[in-house]
């Protein structure tokens, strides 16, 4: 079993003199003022939530961008800052943008171009020059932050996502001595759905500066080469899995992501998680009913809509389960400067809006709604409080919450409804799979849920424990630092 402590090992082993070097958007922790004073919070983010033990594990630098309020007034003269705040592990070194090359960089390119191509849900990419422009300054701009955080010394740099496709090669360019890897968080769709973009080209040989090159599932490896044999001038070898370009070879691989299982099963049995449960049953009115649960971040590939027409086909259908069941829909709202993001938020207001309106009673609203901030502890207890949980993504590349869901059902009574189409989908064998837009079955879902024997709850999620136990986030890391050490020894 992977533990945080044998990653340590492997990484003092494997790195050696090596500086380890993680490059994202998102940083792992923002600092903002609230009422003038200033707060230190982790955004909800897949990406945080998984390397950030890795990096307290293995220490090093993390190089993001500074995006809160109160950033600025907490970074040293060289912009870093030592993070966890309280229990420093590693540097965070934050990356300045001006609010023109945000709107640009991250709310156009990365999150109205990109994002939508590589996400098979229905919503479509919008190209823009300019902002493809300000994409490139920032990836320079980043790259720059990484040199200067190596010097002169050998750094292995670990980039993630597709804010930073053009990093690799810049980098590469730059230094020829460092080892580069990126990890890809989210779907690669395939050459068809990929060739829309008028800069697949500069991507993809952005993207071939890396040594390694990870995706969560092996399909989407085929994906990408398939993308770059069509796209490029580049030889795609299928039994290796690489593609070499240029002369250089990058590896591509899957590696499944996953999280800290025992920490948050351990944080799932604390004292004040059983105390919040009994609060939230109070001030909720929902002691005694069947209590289902959805946590997302706000976004239209999560399926959110899809899971309330379910819900709401489920109560038409089964008018015996009226007054007995609520769904609580929580989630932080996202990216709300692109306009399909706020588009989907008015589309779940005006949802809940109407299915409450359908069934309530004097004593009963089937659908809570508790979108918006959420302290932790809080969200553990939902979690533990949840007789059924629903992540029901329309395309999603691993999907976090459901394996976080698992670690924090810790009496294993809780059921898992999970859309087919995610990554998890692939481990999570024993969840009730489900497709989100066949809202009939997915309704059938609900109900198998809420009907399944004690017995058989507890053989599913037993099995499906096991599973994110032993395929954890130090297995993950490790299998990653042991690829990019093979770059180093020729392997
Ligand atoms: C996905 C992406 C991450 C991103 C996260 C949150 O998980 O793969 O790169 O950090 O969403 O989105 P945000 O835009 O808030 O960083």
């Amino acid at each position: 079993m992977w533990t945080r402590e044998a990653l340590h090992e492997l990484v003092v082993e494997k790195l050696r003199d090596y500086l380890f070097v993680v490059v994202s958007n998102r940083e792992p922790y923002v600092h903002s003022y609230v009422s003038g004073a200033i707060h230190c919070d982790m955004p909800p983010s897949g990406l945080t939530t998984a390397l950030d033990p890795i990096m307290r594990a293995c220490g090093g630098t993390w190089v993001a961008h500074g995006g809160g309020n109160a950033d600025r007034d907490t970074v040293d003269e060289n912009d870093r800052i030592r993070v966890p705040p309280g229990d420093p592990r590693y540097t965070l070194r934050r990356v300045w943008l001006s609010k023109e090359e945000e709107d640009a960089y991250y709310y156009g390119f990365s999150n109205d171009a990109l994002w939508p191509l590589c996400h098979i849900a229905y919503t479509r990419p919008t190209f823009n020059e300019a902002e493809w422009n300000v994409y490139r300054t920032v990836n320079e701009r980043f790259a720059n932050a990484v040199l200067e955080e190596v010097g002169t010394g050998k750094a292995f740099v670990f980039v993630q996502d597709y804010h930073l496709t053009l990093l690799p090669r810049l980098l590469r360019e730059a230094n020829p001595e460092l080892i580069i890897a990126q990890f890809w968080h989210i779907p690669w769709p395939n050459p068809e759905a990929f060739r829309v973009c008028p800069w697949q080209a500069e991507i993809l040989t952005g993207l071939l500066g890396n040594h390694l090159l990870g995706f969560h599932l092996r399909y989407h490896c085929n994906n990408f080469l398939d993308t770059v044999d069509r796209a490029l001038e580049a030889r795609v070898d299928r039994d290796r899995y690489e593609a070499i370009h240029g002369g250089e070879k990058t590896a591509i691989r899957p590696f499944p992501i996953s999280i800290d299982f025992e920490d948050v099963a351990r944080r799932a049995q604390d004292e004040a998680v059983q105390a919040e449960m009994e609060r939230l049953k109070l001030s909720l009115e929902i002691k005694g009913m069947l209590v289902g649960m959805g946590l997302d971040r706000i976004d239209y590939t999560k399926g959110i809509p899809d899971r309330l027409r379910a819900f709401d086909r489920f109560l038409e259908r089964y008018p015996h389960y009226r007054n007995k069941v609520v769904f609580i829909q929580t989630g932080v709202p996202s990216r709300v400067h692109v306009p399909a993001y706020r588009r989907i938020n008015d589309e779940i207001d005006s949802l809940i809006e109407e299915v409450n309106w359908k069934y309530e009673t004097e004593h009963w609203r089937p659908i809570i709604d508790l979108r918006g901030p959420l302290p932790p502890l809080t969200v553990m207890a939902l979690r533990r409080l949840a007789d059924f949980a629903i992540v029901s993504s329309l395309h999603d590349g691993m999907n976090l919450v459901a394996k976080e869901y698992v670690a924090s059902s810790v009496d294993e009574r809780g059921v898992l409804i999970l859309s087919l189409f995610t990554g998890a989908a692939r481990e999570l064998t024993d969840a009730i799979l489900v497709n989100p837009y066949a809202t009939d079955y997915f309704a059938e879902a609900i109900r198998a849920a809420l009907e399944m024997p004690l017995e058989e709850k507890q053989r599913r999620m037993r099995r499906m424990r096991a599973i994110v136990q032993e395929n954890n986030i130090y297995k993950w890391a490790a299998d990653i630092v042991t690829e990019m050490a093979k770059v180093e020894f020729g392997a």
